[in-house]
């Protein structure tokens, strides 16, 4: 059969090299892709919100499923456009898009299904939320708050304040850091505290299927430190949730939140990422995303073991409940190298050493998120993102030691990575 991947980083990088995996997989196509992908798949130059060259290119080329990576093209609605046009597609609808589109709307459905979050208030406009800080109808003044944008940011739409002041502080950047539109609306959340744990579900609509527990190291200095990041590394390990804290999520945020879905007219059929902080009062949920982590996909999917087209052959028929998904026993890792001054303006267009070789170690993945290739076919950097090193182990350290001996063969001018990832 014929997949066409929708997107162009680590994430679309991993998700193709699955496919690659399959025995039923004759060709994959990938809109738009990088240099890594081009290895493995016919890369075409049609970005992920041009909707409607996206179906057309599924149709010319006869594409027997596609599979979505990132937010944009969901909230833009391809899988409703895919699916009008009689052409199979797994990802969220754009109706369920809205759990990742709108903060407000997430946060309002985690509401009216007592799924339990953070307290929070939702202001239509920098003075509104502005007013209720400082009328204290919400937190005191020395308490930290959280001050969302409530759109779709590439993860820039956060800020943690420590104080009262600060969340003033903050919301009067918030527009020039998410942009005018994300920040139209604005969420203040209560501070929550305890560990982050990012869980991953197929979902066909009715049945789920989790995938291994991640953690994402979001921050791009070692110990958590400095500005956040869209990841910069992720562990896999089972050890993240205890079968008690795996069953209290299932039955007070996975049950509540498919049901309230199909309750509201759109049954959740795709990816269901739970961004979820472990408080002493229980798991609560920080956000949703609609869609494969990056990098959480590239440390969950090296270690797949069932057939990707399978699981998406059960996504789409309602049947996850019958479908047994094999995983690799131990952990994984995958380690991001940056390129100089990312998260700000990266530079780009430096030659990439030592991939060959990195590449050859056994048990070690490496996924292209921003590469291109210069004149004389060399790989070079092209974005702040560029490559995540990821391997699997028996255990968390064995993991780890695998990708980051890969990791230090790869270098060029003012590369970076944290040396603490999965610590
Ligand atoms: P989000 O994009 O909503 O997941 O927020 C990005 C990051 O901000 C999360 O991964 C958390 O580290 C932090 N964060 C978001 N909401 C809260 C909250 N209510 N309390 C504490 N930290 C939060
Ligand atoms: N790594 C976090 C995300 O993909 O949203």
């Amino acid at each position: 059969m014929k997949i066409l991947v929708v997107g162009s980083g680590g994430r679309e990088h991993a998700i193709c090299s699955a496919f690659l995996k399959s025995s039923k997989v004759k060709e994959i196509f990938c809109a738009n892709g990088n240099a890594g992908i081009a290895a493995i798949a016919e890369t075409v130059d049609i970005r992920p919100d041009n909707i409607p060259a996206l179906a057309d290119l599924a149709e010319a080329k006869g594409i027997n499923l596609t599979f979505v990576g990132g937010e944009t093209s969901l909230a833009l609605g391809i899988v409703d456009e895919f699916e009008s046009r009689g052409l199979k597609i797994i990802g969220a609808s754009k109706a369920a898009a809205r759990l990742e589109a709108s903060k407000a709307f997430a946060k309002d459905f985690m509401a009216r299904h007592q799924i339990p979050t953070a307290a929070y208030v939702v202001a239509n406009s920098i003075e509104e939320a502005k007013a209720a800080l400082e009328h204290g109808r919400f937190v005191d003044e020395n308490s930290p708050v959280v001050v969302k944008a409530d759109g779709l940011a590439a993860g820039k739409g956060v800020v943690v304040a420590a104080t009262r002041a600060e969340a003033i502080d903050a919301l009067g950047e918030l527009e020039s850091i998410a942009g005018k539109e994300a920040s139209s609306r604005i969420v203040l959340e209560e501070c929550l505290i305890g560990r982050e744990v990012s869980l991953i579900l197929f979902c066909d609509g009715e049945n789920f299927a989790m995938m291994p527990p991640t953690r994402d190291h979001k921050r791009i200095g070692e110990g958590d430190t400095g500005p956040n990041t869209g990841g910069m590394g992720t562990i896999t390990d089972a050890a993240l949730l205890s079968a008690d804290q795996t069953a209290e999520i299932v039955e007070t945020v996975i049950k509540p939140t498919l049901n309230g879905c199909r309750e509201e007219g759109f049954p959740f059929r795709g990816i269901l990422f739970l961004g979820l902080m472990m408080t002493p009062n229980g798991p609560k949920v920080l956000e949703y995303n609609v869609r494969f982590g990056d990098p959480e996909t590239q440390s969950i999917l090296v270690r797949l073991e069932t057939d990707i087209v399978d699981i998406c052959e059960a996504m789409l028929s309602g049947t996850l409940d019958q479908t047994d998904i094999k995983w690799r026993s131990g952990n994984s890792a995958c380690v991001i190298l940056a390129a100089e001054n990312y998260p700000g303006r990266p530079r780009t267009g430096d030659g990439i050493n030592g991939l060959e070789s990195a590449g050859q170690h056994a048990d070690v993945s490496i996924f292209h998120a921003g590469t291109t290739k210069d004149d004389e076919g060399r790989f070079v950097t092209a974005g702040g993102r560029v490559l995540g090193v990821t391997a699997v182990g028996d255990d968390l350290d064995s993991a780890l030691k695998n990708a980051y001996e890969a990791a230090a063969e790869i270098s060029w001018p003012g590369m970076q990575y944290r040396r603490d990832i999965g610590k």
